[in-house]
């Protein structure tokens, strides 16, 4: 029997490379020998867009695109809808029971976001809701609710992954052993800088190249990235350390050529113009089978709306098996 697989992803913006590179390829490697669930974590992404229910709906499509795009095969990943398995829901309750509320303020990941979302939650999180102190309970749901032994991500979701194994320890010493305790499964690159340098790529930091974008925006957002600040003329000789153009090089170009750039740059053998328009060219050949493989999709979204569908409804078949275990063991089996 394959080994099960579950992640999640919340719809609330396109992929952009640090998908890719992070969690993205490890999805696509892994597809070929695990029985991989995919949950599109709606109810997830409501906890902190409760106010903006058409962006979370309009994502659902949009990432099940991207992540089709990137290649996974809908014969081999089981894509589905988080708020159509109501057991998950169900299980949230029951482990809600089991995990302390100053755990859960404790948790690393949850109080980064708190803080992030000043507007939402308030300037020092006074105004944070019930549900999203306790999404890292809903997540342990998701993954508990389909036995899920292996859950790739990137090493920002290791708290919420030892959450989930906190609890699965408590209800197995409590209502005898039921859940399985899932593995992190960490990418080897866990984090991709952004163009202004930025420790992280992200939607709300602006520095995000998306894996739909064109080649203009391609074009603009490279134009902008940062180059090593002590560059000034062309033929200076720089640090292609600190320069991002470099960085995206060594993700999109060849190993050799990237020898060569890096070379060149120290050198002062090579201009940030000329070596901006050839990282654009590499980086739109890059997106271009991405975008191909995209457009399929996008001229007939029925597609999706079928994948999605029968991926729903194996998941509900599993979920449902997994939740009489559990009414069975806290004895509410009735
Ligand atoms: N919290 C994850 C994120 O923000 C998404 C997610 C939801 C998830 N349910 C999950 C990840 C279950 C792993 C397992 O990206």
């Amino acid at each position: 029997m394959k080994k099960t697989i579950l992640t999640g992803l919340r719809p609330t913006g396109n992929l952009h490379l640090g998908h890719f590179f992070g969690a993205g390829q490890n999805y696509i490697k892994l597809q070929d020998d695990y029985q991989f669930y995919l949950e599109i974590a709606d109810v997830q992404a409501l906890t902190d867009n409760f106010n903006n229910p058409e962006k979370v709906r309009k994502n659902v499509k949009e990432i099940t695109a991207d992540l089709l795009a990137i290649g996974l095969n809908p014969e081999k990943v089981n894509f589905f809808i988080q708020s159509q398995i109501p057991e998950i829901a169900e299980l949230t309750v029951f482990y809600s029971n089991l995990v302390t509320v100053s755990r859960l303020q404790r948790n690393p990941t949850v109080k980064a976001e708190i803080a992030q979302k000043k507007e939402l939650f308030g300037e020092k999180g006074e105004s944070i809701t019930y549900g999203f102190l306790g999404y890292p309970v809903s997540q342990a749901a998701d993954i508990t609710a389909f036995d899920g032994e292996l859950v790739p991500v990137g090493d920002d979701q290791l708290p919420l992954l030892e959450q989930c194994r906190e609890i699965v320890r408590k209800f197995n010493a409590i209502y005898g052993v039921t859940l399985k305790e899932p593995t992190p499964y960490l990418s080897k690159t866990t984090r991709i800088k952004g163009l202004d340098g930025n420790e992280k790529m992200g939607k709300s930091l602006g520095n995000a190249i998306y894996l739909i974008d064109e080649e203009e925006t391609v074009t603009k957002k490279i134009m902008g990235a940062v180059t090593d600040p002590e560059k000034i003329k062309k033929d200076d000789p720089a640090n292609p350390e600190k320069c991002m153009v470099y960085y995206y090089h060594n993700l999109v170009n060849s190993e050799e050529n990237c020898r060569l750039v890096c070379e060149e740059c120290k050198k002062g053998a090579r201009g940030c113009v000329a070596c901006k328009k050839e990282l654009i060219t590499h980086m739109n050949e890059f997106l271009k089978p991405i975008q191909e493989r995209r457009k399929k999709y996008e001229e007939n979204p029925e597609l999706i709306e079928e994948i999605l569908k029968k991926g729903t409804e194996k998941a509900k078949e599993k979920a449902r098996m997994q939740m009489k275990k559990v009414k069975e063991a806290m004895k509410i089996d009735y």
